[in-house]
């Protein structure tokens, strides 16, 4: 039986996971989509792949998933993105990655990570409205807005109960809407605008609904800066983090400046196919195949 190239891991069959499954297809290269329940250590040194493309599955215990991606990269597997690539994009590792390497060509909401009340109070104090944000999450899920009055001690107890540690952000104005762009080998590959009048949170799964930059044009040159930002930093966010794909988003303060949010290791592009008709998935493929030997 000849050797599956790549295989997709994923928990479930994903909008994402089907569409590239079906772009791999038309490159006519042999892939195998396996969920991380029918993975077991040690790998059959016969059938490892040559590339692995992996999507994360909350339900499954993230040690699993790494141990299966370190076993991956020691068999000589290409995957992507690598553990190492992972482990810098949880909201903590971004915002201590942009102190360290991007703070001069790019603005991010002042941010805490604490497991200490009295300066949880300090920051909500200080800024008067901030966002919390579980340390691992996607689609805007658990991210909520906390104010500055007579219940916020008991509020930050129950984060902190509930979560072990909490991520306080300053809460910037906005036009409503954030850009997500889609990075690959370094390069931004499309760009769209999220907008959602009804939520603060502009996550497509939160009710936003997806623009293309050039229906924004009208009333906010603001997506452009955005664009040209994600131009600059595309590369450097690869770089340091050693992504070789993720999606990137910004968002336009109402003073005219951009602020980097987070980049995501596993970034939906349902959205971004709907609402600009862009072939993500085609690309995110041609990427992968690259790598079969
Ligand atoms: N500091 C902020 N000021 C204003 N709005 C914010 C801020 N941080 C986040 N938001 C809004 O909340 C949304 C969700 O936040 P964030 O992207 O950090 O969380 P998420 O759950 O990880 O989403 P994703 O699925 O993109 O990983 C953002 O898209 C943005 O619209
Ligand atoms: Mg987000």
């Amino acid at each position: 039986m000849a050797r599956v190239r790549i295989w997709i891991i994923c928990g479930r069959k994903t909008y994402e996971v089907e569409r590239v499954s079906e772009e791999l297809g038309k490159l006519g290269v042999s892939h195998e989509v396996l969920r991380w329940d029918e993975i077991s250590l040690p790998l059959d040194p016969q059938f490892t792949p040559d590339v692995v493309w992996h999507r994360y599955e909350p339900s499954v215990p993230l040690i699993f998933q790494f141990c299966v991606l370190e076993e991956l990269e020691r068999a000589g597997v290409h995957v992507i993105n690598s553990k190492g690539a992972v482990e810098n994009s949880d909201k903590a590792s971004i915002y201590l990655l942009w102190q360290r390497h991007l703070r001069e060509i790019v603005e991010m909401p002042e941010t805490i990570i604490t497991r200490d009340m009295g300066r949880a109070l300090d920051f909500v104090k200080r800024h008067g409205v901030v966002v919390f944000k579980p340390l691992a999450s996607g689609g805007g899920v658990g991210v909520r807005l906390l104010k500055w009055d007579e219940d916020i001690i008991s509020r930050i107890s129950y984060l902190l109960d509930k979560y072990g540690c909490i991520l306080l952000q300053k809460f910037i104005p906005n036009p409503n809407y954030d850009v997500r762009s889609v990075i690959i080998d370094g390069r931004v590959v499309a760009s769209f605008a999220r907008y959602n009048d009804k939520d603060f949170r502009h996550n497509i799964h939160r009710g936003a609904r997806g623009l293309r930059i050039e229906e924004l044009k009208a009333w906010s040159e603001s997506a452009y800066r955005c664009v040209e930002m994600a131009e600059v930093l595309a590369s450097k966010i690869s770089e340091i983090t050693g992504l070789e794909m993720y999606g990137l988003d910004l968002l336009p303060g109402l003073d005219g400046s951009v602020y980097l949010l987070e980049w995501n290791a596993f970034f939906g592009f349902e959205g971004l196919e709907k609402a600009t008709g862009f072939n993500v998935a085609g690309e995110v493929a041609r990427y992968i195949v690259k790598f079969v030997k």
